[in-house]
Protein backbone atom coordinates (compact mmCIF):
# COMPACT_ATOMS: atom_id res chain seq x y z
CA UNK A 1 0.00 0.00 0.00
CA UNK A 2 2.81 2.30 0.86
CA UNK A 3 3.24 2.05 -3.13
CA UNK A 4 0.07 3.61 -3.79
CA UNK A 5 0.09 6.02 -1.00
CA UNK A 6 3.45 7.46 -2.91
CA UNK A 7 2.10 7.32 -6.16
CA UNK A 8 -1.40 9.49 -4.64
CA UNK A 9 1.12 11.88 -3.27
CA UNK A 10 3.54 12.13 -6.26
CA UNK A 11 0.23 12.46 -9.20
CA UNK A 12 0.90 15.54 -11.01
CA UNK A 13 -0.86 19.01 -9.56
CA UNK A 14 -4.78 18.76 -10.86
CA UNK A 15 -4.66 15.02 -11.77
CA UNK A 16 -7.13 12.33 -10.71
CA UNK A 17 -6.63 9.37 -8.03
CA UNK A 18 -4.61 6.62 -9.75
CA UNK A 19 -6.89 3.63 -10.81
CA UNK A 20 -5.72 1.40 -8.15
CA UNK A 21 -7.72 3.71 -5.97
CA UNK A 22 -11.13 2.59 -7.29
CA UNK A 23 -10.14 -1.00 -7.54
CA UNK A 24 -7.77 -1.99 -5.07
CA UNK A 25 -9.27 -4.57 -1.76
CA UNK A 26 -6.66 -3.03 0.55
CA UNK A 27 -7.42 0.64 -0.51
CA UNK A 28 -11.03 -0.34 0.65
CA UNK A 29 -9.96 -1.85 3.38
CA UNK A 30 -8.90 1.62 4.69
CA UNK A 31 -11.92 2.97 3.56
CA UNK A 32 -14.00 1.04 5.46
CA UNK A 33 -12.19 1.40 8.91
CA UNK A 34 -11.27 5.56 8.00
CA UNK A 35 -14.68 6.51 6.58
CA UNK A 36 -17.51 4.40 6.62
CA UNK A 37 -17.05 2.71 9.65
CA UNK A 38 -16.85 6.18 11.78
CA UNK A 39 -17.76 8.91 9.73
CA UNK A 40 -20.90 10.99 9.19
CA UNK A 41 -23.78 8.98 6.73
CA UNK A 42 -26.81 10.21 5.20
CA UNK A 43 -29.49 6.87 5.65
CA UNK A 44 -32.72 8.51 4.51
CA UNK A 45 -34.79 11.64 4.81
CA UNK A 46 -37.25 12.58 7.57
CA UNK A 47 -39.96 13.01 4.84
CA UNK A 48 -40.19 9.60 4.67
CA UNK A 49 -41.32 8.97 7.94
CA UNK A 50 -43.39 12.01 8.91
CA UNK A 51 -46.16 10.10 11.24
CA UNK A 52 -45.26 8.65 14.95
CA UNK A 53 -44.13 5.35 14.63
CA UNK A 54 -43.13 5.42 10.41
CA UNK A 55 -40.28 3.64 10.30
CA UNK A 56 -37.94 2.18 7.89
CA UNK A 57 -34.70 -0.12 7.73
CA UNK A 58 -31.59 0.13 6.04
CA UNK A 59 -28.07 -1.21 6.39
CA UNK A 60 -25.19 0.74 6.58
CA UNK A 61 -21.43 -1.41 6.32
CA UNK A 62 -24.05 -4.81 6.79
CA UNK A 63 -25.18 -3.20 10.19
CA UNK A 64 -29.49 -3.75 9.97
CA UNK A 65 -30.27 -0.14 11.00
CA UNK A 66 -33.98 1.08 12.19
CA UNK A 67 -35.25 4.32 11.97
CA UNK A 68 -38.24 5.47 13.11
CA UNK A 69 -40.00 8.59 14.30
CA UNK A 70 -40.30 7.72 18.09
CA UNK A 71 -42.68 10.85 18.71
CA UNK A 72 -44.00 13.88 16.51
CA UNK A 73 -40.77 15.89 17.26
CA UNK A 74 -37.98 12.68 17.35
CA UNK A 75 -36.26 10.54 14.86
CA UNK A 76 -34.31 8.08 16.41
CA UNK A 77 -31.92 5.76 14.58
CA UNK A 78 -32.03 2.17 16.30
CA UNK A 79 -29.69 -1.05 15.97
CA UNK A 80 -32.51 -3.28 13.77
CA UNK A 81 -31.16 -6.48 15.81
CA UNK A 82 -32.76 -8.19 18.28
CA UNK A 83 -31.44 -8.54 22.05
CA UNK A 84 -32.92 -12.03 22.29
CA UNK A 85 -30.72 -14.22 19.06
CA UNK A 86 -29.78 -11.69 16.93
CA UNK A 87 -32.70 -11.36 14.44
CA UNK A 88 -33.27 -8.13 12.32
CA UNK A 89 -36.79 -6.74 14.57
CA UNK A 90 -38.17 -4.93 11.57
CA UNK A 91 -38.10 -5.18 7.85
CA UNK A 92 -38.82 -3.17 4.85
CA UNK A 93 -41.00 0.13 6.11
CA UNK A 94 -43.93 0.97 7.40
CA UNK A 95 -45.67 2.37 10.27
CA UNK A 96 -46.43 0.46 13.79
CA UNK A 97 -47.38 1.03 17.26
CA UNK A 98 -44.22 -1.41 18.36
CA UNK A 99 -42.02 -3.54 16.90
CA UNK A 100 -42.51 -7.19 17.09
CA UNK A 101 -39.38 -9.32 16.18
CA UNK A 102 -40.45 -12.22 14.03
CA UNK A 103 -38.33 -15.31 15.49
CA UNK A 104 -39.90 -15.20 19.28
CA UNK A 105 -41.91 -12.12 19.45
CA UNK A 106 -40.05 -10.12 21.64
CA UNK A 107 -41.93 -6.46 21.47
CA UNK A 108 -40.20 -3.02 21.41
CA UNK A 109 -41.09 0.33 21.94
CA UNK A 110 -40.51 2.84 19.31
CA UNK A 111 -37.62 3.85 20.64
CA UNK A 112 -36.11 0.80 21.42
CA UNK A 113 -37.02 -0.28 25.13
CA UNK A 114 -38.37 -3.87 25.41
CA UNK A 115 -42.05 -4.18 26.02
CA UNK A 116 -42.52 -7.80 26.04
CA UNK A 117 -40.68 -11.09 26.10
CA UNK A 118 -42.82 -14.25 26.29
CA UNK A 119 -41.54 -16.72 28.48
CA UNK A 120 -38.07 -14.84 29.89
CA UNK A 121 -37.98 -14.70 33.44
CA UNK A 122 -38.55 -11.04 34.09
CA UNK A 123 -35.20 -11.05 36.27
CA UNK A 124 -33.37 -11.88 33.56
CA UNK A 125 -34.47 -8.67 31.46
CA UNK A 126 -32.16 -5.50 32.34
CA UNK A 127 -31.12 -2.32 30.29
CA UNK A 128 -29.19 -4.05 27.54
CA UNK A 129 -32.50 -5.82 26.46
CA UNK A 130 -33.12 -2.06 24.75
CA UNK A 131 -32.52 -1.97 21.03
CA UNK A 132 -29.34 0.64 20.45
CA UNK A 133 -29.54 4.42 19.48
CA UNK A 134 -27.26 5.34 17.00
CA UNK A 135 -26.13 9.32 17.47
CA UNK A 136 -28.42 10.64 14.28
CA UNK A 137 -28.39 14.02 12.95
CA UNK A 138 -31.16 15.95 10.59
CA UNK A 139 -29.38 18.64 8.59
CA UNK A 140 -31.99 19.70 5.65
CA UNK A 141 -34.63 17.06 5.78
CA UNK A 142 -31.51 14.26 5.81
CA UNK A 143 -30.80 12.08 8.65
CA UNK A 144 -27.07 11.20 9.60
CA UNK A 145 -25.90 8.55 11.85
CA UNK A 146 -22.52 7.42 12.42
CA UNK A 147 -21.39 3.28 13.30
CA UNK A 148 -19.07 4.91 15.34
CA UNK A 149 -19.66 5.79 19.09
CA UNK A 150 -17.19 8.00 19.91
CA UNK A 151 -17.98 9.42 16.66
CA UNK A 152 -17.84 13.84 17.43
CA UNK A 153 -21.36 14.84 17.21
CA UNK A 154 -21.94 16.08 13.59
CA UNK A 155 -23.96 19.38 15.22
CA UNK A 156 -20.43 20.03 16.73
CA UNK A 157 -18.97 20.54 13.44
CA UNK A 158 -21.74 21.50 11.14
CA UNK A 159 -21.20 25.61 11.19
CA UNK A 160 -17.47 24.91 10.63
CA UNK A 161 -17.98 22.29 7.97
CA UNK A 162 -21.93 22.73 6.17
CA UNK A 163 -22.77 26.38 6.87
CA UNK A 164 -21.40 27.93 3.67
CA UNK A 165 -23.73 24.87 2.21
CA UNK A 166 -26.69 25.75 4.39
CA UNK A 167 -26.73 29.27 3.06
CA UNK A 168 -26.06 28.53 -0.64
CA UNK A 169 -29.26 26.40 -1.03
CA UNK A 170 -31.20 27.65 1.90
CA UNK A 171 -33.36 29.17 -0.55
CA UNK A 172 -34.76 25.75 -1.71
CA UNK A 173 -36.54 24.83 1.60
CA UNK A 174 -35.15 21.06 1.42
CA UNK A 175 -36.11 20.26 5.17
CA UNK A 176 -39.53 21.31 3.80
CA UNK A 177 -39.65 19.15 0.81
CA UNK A 178 -41.46 16.15 0.63
CA UNK A 179 -40.99 12.30 0.14
CA UNK A 180 -41.95 11.33 -3.17
CA UNK A 181 -40.34 8.18 -3.96
CA UNK A 182 -37.62 5.70 -2.98
CA UNK A 183 -35.18 2.98 -4.42
CA UNK A 184 -32.50 0.44 -2.82
CA UNK A 185 -30.35 -0.66 -6.01
CA UNK A 186 -27.11 -2.02 -6.65
CA UNK A 187 -24.29 0.17 -9.00
CA UNK A 188 -21.20 -1.96 -10.19
CA UNK A 189 -19.06 0.52 -9.40
CA UNK A 190 -16.61 1.79 -6.82
CA UNK A 191 -18.22 4.34 -4.28
CA UNK A 192 -15.70 7.00 -5.32
CA UNK A 193 -16.51 7.05 -9.02
CA UNK A 194 -20.17 7.50 -8.26
CA UNK A 195 -19.88 10.85 -6.07
CA UNK A 196 -17.27 11.78 -8.90
CA UNK A 197 -19.54 10.79 -11.52
CA UNK A 198 -22.26 12.96 -9.76
CA UNK A 199 -20.16 16.20 -8.96
CA UNK A 200 -18.65 16.35 -12.78
CA UNK A 201 -20.32 18.75 -14.79
CA UNK A 202 -18.05 17.78 -17.19
CA UNK A 203 -20.03 14.83 -18.82
CA UNK A 204 -23.05 15.90 -18.33
CA UNK A 205 -23.39 16.84 -22.18
CA UNK A 206 -21.23 13.81 -23.50
CA UNK A 207 -23.09 10.98 -21.45
CA UNK A 208 -26.77 12.69 -21.07
CA UNK A 209 -27.33 14.20 -24.86
CA UNK A 210 -31.23 13.98 -24.37
CA UNK A 211 -31.98 13.72 -21.51
CA UNK A 212 -29.78 16.87 -19.68
CA UNK A 213 -27.48 18.99 -22.30
CA UNK A 214 -31.13 20.83 -23.54
CA UNK A 215 -31.23 21.84 -19.93
CA UNK A 216 -27.71 21.85 -18.19
CA UNK A 217 -25.03 22.19 -20.61
CA UNK A 218 -21.79 21.11 -19.18
CA UNK A 219 -20.40 24.50 -20.45
CA UNK A 220 -22.87 26.40 -18.13
CA UNK A 221 -21.27 24.89 -15.21
CA UNK A 222 -20.04 27.14 -12.00
CA UNK A 223 -18.33 25.51 -9.31
CA UNK A 224 -18.90 26.74 -5.96
CA UNK A 225 -16.44 27.04 -2.77
CA UNK A 226 -16.61 24.24 -0.60
CA UNK A 227 -15.00 23.18 2.66
CA UNK A 228 -13.36 20.11 4.43
CA UNK A 229 -17.33 19.24 4.54
CA UNK A 230 -18.79 19.50 0.70
CA UNK A 231 -18.30 20.18 -2.25
CA UNK A 232 -20.79 21.81 -5.71
CA UNK A 233 -21.55 23.42 -8.21
CA UNK A 234 -24.09 25.28 -10.00
CA UNK A 235 -25.94 23.95 -13.09
CA UNK A 236 -27.41 26.87 -15.10
CA UNK A 237 -30.18 25.98 -17.03
CA UNK A 238 -29.99 26.80 -21.00
CA UNK A 239 -31.81 29.97 -22.01
CA UNK A 240 -34.62 27.61 -24.02
CA UNK A 241 -34.95 25.31 -20.62
CA UNK A 242 -38.74 25.47 -19.49
CA UNK A 243 -39.16 27.72 -16.41
CA UNK A 244 -40.29 26.01 -13.17
CA UNK A 245 -43.38 27.01 -11.96
CA UNK A 246 -43.90 26.12 -8.56
CA UNK A 247 -41.45 26.49 -6.52
CA UNK A 248 -40.87 28.07 -2.73
CA UNK A 249 -41.17 32.44 -3.75
CA UNK A 250 -37.69 32.69 -1.15
CA UNK A 251 -35.96 31.63 -4.77
CA UNK A 252 -34.09 34.54 -6.70
CA UNK A 253 -34.90 34.20 -10.09
CA UNK A 254 -31.48 33.54 -11.03
CA UNK A 255 -31.90 30.05 -8.71
CA UNK A 256 -35.34 29.44 -10.12
CA UNK A 257 -33.28 28.45 -12.96
CA UNK A 258 -30.37 26.54 -11.74
CA UNK A 259 -29.82 22.84 -10.23
CA UNK A 260 -27.57 23.11 -7.10
CA UNK A 261 -25.37 20.19 -7.07
CA UNK A 262 -23.56 18.76 -3.96
CA UNK A 263 -21.67 16.48 -1.71
CA UNK A 264 -21.80 16.37 1.96
CA UNK A 265 -18.58 14.44 2.22
CA UNK A 266 -18.35 11.51 1.83
CA UNK A 267 -21.62 9.44 0.85
CA UNK A 268 -24.14 12.17 0.16
CA UNK A 269 -24.89 13.88 -3.21
CA UNK A 270 -27.67 15.43 -4.47
CA UNK A 271 -29.11 17.83 -7.18
CA UNK A 272 -31.82 20.12 -5.77
CA UNK A 273 -33.71 22.62 -8.14
CA UNK A 274 -36.36 24.83 -7.74
CA UNK A 275 -38.97 22.50 -7.25
CA UNK A 276 -37.32 18.90 -7.23
CA UNK A 277 -34.60 17.41 -4.68
CA UNK A 278 -33.21 13.95 -5.90
CA UNK A 279 -30.66 12.70 -3.81
CA UNK A 280 -28.12 9.48 -3.31
CA UNK A 281 -27.13 8.27 0.02
CA UNK A 282 -23.96 5.99 -0.82
CA UNK A 283 -23.33 2.76 1.09
CA UNK A 284 -20.64 0.69 -0.37
CA UNK A 285 -20.60 -3.53 -0.19
CA UNK A 286 -17.27 -4.03 -1.67
CA UNK A 287 -14.33 -2.20 -3.91
CA UNK A 288 -16.56 -2.63 -7.56
CA UNK A 289 -20.25 -2.25 -6.19
CA UNK A 290 -21.85 -0.05 -3.97
CA UNK A 291 -25.76 0.27 -2.20
CA UNK A 292 -27.14 2.95 -3.53
CA UNK A 293 -30.64 4.26 -1.66
CA UNK A 294 -31.95 7.19 -4.08
CA UNK A 295 -34.84 9.36 -3.85
CA UNK A 296 -36.78 12.36 -4.79
CA UNK A 297 -38.72 14.48 -2.73
CA UNK A 298 -41.07 17.61 -4.09
CA UNK A 299 -41.54 21.16 -3.26
CA UNK A 300 -45.42 20.54 -3.94
CA UNK A 301 -47.27 18.34 -1.61
CA UNK A 302 -50.38 17.55 -3.78
CA UNK A 303 -48.44 16.70 -7.35
CA UNK A 304 -50.52 13.89 -9.28
CA UNK A 305 -49.66 10.38 -9.82
CA UNK A 306 -48.48 11.37 -13.60
CA UNK A 307 -46.38 14.10 -12.72
CA UNK A 308 -44.91 12.10 -9.67
CA UNK A 309 -44.24 9.36 -12.31
CA UNK A 310 -42.58 11.67 -15.37
CA UNK A 311 -40.47 13.63 -13.14
CA UNK A 312 -38.78 9.93 -11.45
CA UNK A 313 -38.92 8.05 -15.07
CA UNK A 314 -36.69 10.76 -15.90
CA UNK A 315 -34.60 10.17 -13.39
CA UNK A 316 -34.32 6.47 -14.03
CA UNK A 317 -33.15 7.43 -17.28
CA UNK A 318 -30.17 9.85 -16.34
CA UNK A 319 -29.30 7.27 -13.88
CA UNK A 320 -28.79 4.26 -16.27
CA UNK A 321 -27.01 6.17 -18.66
CA UNK A 322 -24.28 6.96 -15.36
CA UNK A 323 -24.92 3.41 -14.22
CA UNK A 324 -24.03 2.23 -17.79
CA UNK A 325 -21.03 4.40 -18.46
CA UNK A 326 -19.84 3.83 -14.63
CA UNK A 327 -19.82 -0.36 -15.06
CA UNK A 328 -17.87 0.01 -18.05
CA UNK A 329 -15.46 2.56 -16.41
CA UNK A 330 -14.95 0.20 -13.89
CA UNK A 331 -13.71 -2.06 -15.97
CA UNK A 332 -11.51 0.32 -17.74
CA UNK A 333 -9.57 1.21 -14.24
CA UNK A 334 -9.00 -2.41 -13.57
CA UNK A 335 -6.49 -2.06 -16.90
CA UNK A 336 -3.11 -2.41 -16.35
CA UNK A 337 -2.74 0.56 -18.75
CA UNK A 338 -5.46 2.72 -16.78
CA UNK A 339 -4.22 5.89 -15.69
CA UNK A 340 -5.23 8.88 -13.61
CA UNK A 341 -5.14 11.93 -16.44
CA UNK A 342 -5.73 15.25 -16.30
CA UNK A 343 -8.85 17.15 -14.66
CA UNK A 344 -10.64 19.80 -16.79
CA UNK A 345 -11.36 23.41 -15.56
CA UNK A 346 -12.66 23.93 -12.45
CA UNK A 347 -16.17 24.84 -12.86
CA UNK A 348 -16.27 21.42 -14.86
CA UNK A 349 -14.09 19.27 -12.66
CA UNK A 350 -12.86 20.97 -9.71
CA UNK A 351 -15.20 19.40 -7.35
CA UNK A 352 -13.07 16.20 -7.92
CA UNK A 353 -10.08 18.45 -6.54
CA UNK A 354 -12.55 18.81 -3.52
CA UNK A 355 -13.18 15.63 -2.63
CA UNK A 356 -9.70 13.57 -3.34
CA UNK A 357 -8.26 16.41 -0.71
CA UNK A 358 -11.06 15.25 1.63
CA UNK A 359 -10.65 11.68 1.20
CA UNK A 360 -6.38 12.39 1.26
CA UNK A 361 -6.80 14.58 4.93
CA UNK A 362 -9.44 11.66 6.35
CA UNK A 363 -7.14 8.70 4.78
CA UNK A 364 -3.93 10.40 6.41
CA UNK A 365 -2.04 9.93 3.51
CA UNK A 366 -0.79 13.07 3.29
CA UNK A 367 1.06 12.07 6.47
CA UNK A 368 1.91 8.73 5.78
CA UNK A 369 3.53 9.11 2.36
CA UNK A 370 5.73 11.78 4.35
CA UNK A 371 7.09 9.72 6.98
S1 LIG B 1 -34.47 -13.41 18.19
FE1 LIG B 1 -35.97 -11.91 18.55
S2 LIG B 1 -37.35 -12.81 19.89
FE2 LIG B 1 -35.86 -14.33 19.58
FE1 LIG C 1 -24.66 11.87 -15.08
Amino acid sequence: MKSLFDEITNRPEGHGLPPACYTSEEFFGLETEKLFLNEWHCIGRVDEIPETGDFFTIDLMAEPLLVVRKSEEEVAVLSNVCRHRGMPVAQGAGNTKRFRCPYHAWTYELDGRLRNAPLVPKDQLDKDCKLPELKSYCWQGFIFTSLDTDAIWLEENVDSTLMPLDQHVENYHMHAMHHAVNFVELWDCNWKSLVENFMDGYHLSVVHPETLHHLTPTGLCKKVDGTVGFTAYTANYASTAPARENHHPSLSEEQVRQSQLFCVFPSLIASVSADTLVYFALHPVGVGQVSVKWGLATYESNLSEAEITARVDKWKQINAEDHQILQRLQSGLRSKHSVSGPLAADNYEGTLQDFHHYLMRTLGIDQTAST
